[in-house]
């Protein structure tokens, strides 16, 4: 018997393992404030822009929702983790953001009612990646986008996690190549893969099926 028997079977241990990072995230100020300014001057390339609305998957403690909320607003942010505590300590921020404990492995937040799904910083922990980009092209409006964002290159941040103890030391970012296919499996379209030493973004483009079931994007009609 392991320690997760009486855990109900989709649960993560990602879960516990954010949980109990949650007290001390936000621990390096001059990091956090850093990471905001480089996110502020990526802003218009991400497609952010006010009056659209956004889910942000993995928020953890709301370190960039509130910023999130700036970009978009009138626009509506819809904020999601999967680990309690991370989402305690974001909600008691009072952003003008709706924050919901969901696991986008496993559920879409919505169906067609976002303009953008915003991934910073968590892609690779999602335990099922398909899953994960099923839910997200579920989540988006007919033409809405996907970002990826990691503020440092692939190699870095693979190296790093491989640092990392379980659960998260396999967690891996998809190397650019890899790409292609898995977004076409959630019937998205890659649109920019850029992957830098400061930077891997990836961005790209909720297609939908036509009548005559095939996989439809805006470049296609
Ligand atoms: C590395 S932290 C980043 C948090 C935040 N984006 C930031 O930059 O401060 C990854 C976050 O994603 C969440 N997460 C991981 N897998 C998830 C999943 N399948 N569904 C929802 N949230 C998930 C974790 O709970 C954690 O809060």
């Amino acid at each position: 018997m392991n320690t997760h028997t009486h855990h109900h079977l989709q649960s993560d241990p990602r879960i516990n393992f954010f949980d109990l990072q949650a007290p001390g995230w936000e621990r390096n100020a001059a990091k956090n404030a850093y990471n905001l300014s480089r996110l502020d001057e990526l802003r218009a390339r991400l497609g952010l822009r006010p009056s659209i609305d956004v889910v942000e998957v993995g928020c953890g403690t709301g370190l960039v929702t509130g910023w999130l909320v700036n970009c978009v607003q009138p626009g509506r942010v819809l904020a999601v983790d999967f680990s309690p505590a991370m989402l305690a300590q974001a909600q008691a921020k009072r952003l003008a953001a709706e924050f919901r404990c969901l696991d986008i492995c496993h559920e879409a937040p919505a169906a067609g009612a976002f303009d953008l799904a915003f991934c910073f910083q968590v892609f690779p922990h999602f335990r099922d990646q398909t899953a994960a980009l099923r839910n997200l092209a579920r989540a988006l409006k007919p033409g809405g986008r996907l970002v990826v964002v990691h503020l440092v290159g692939r190699a870095q941040l693979n190296e790093f996690h491989r640092g990392l103890a379980e659960p998260v030391h396999q967690d891996r970012l998809p190397a650019p190549h890899e790409w292609p296919a898995l977004l076409a499996t959630a019937g998205l379209e890659l649109v920019r893969c850029e992957d830098r030493a400061d930077l891997f973004l990836v961005e790209a483009k909720c297609g939908w099926v036509n009548q005559k079931g095939r996989m439809q994007c805006d470049k296609d009609q």
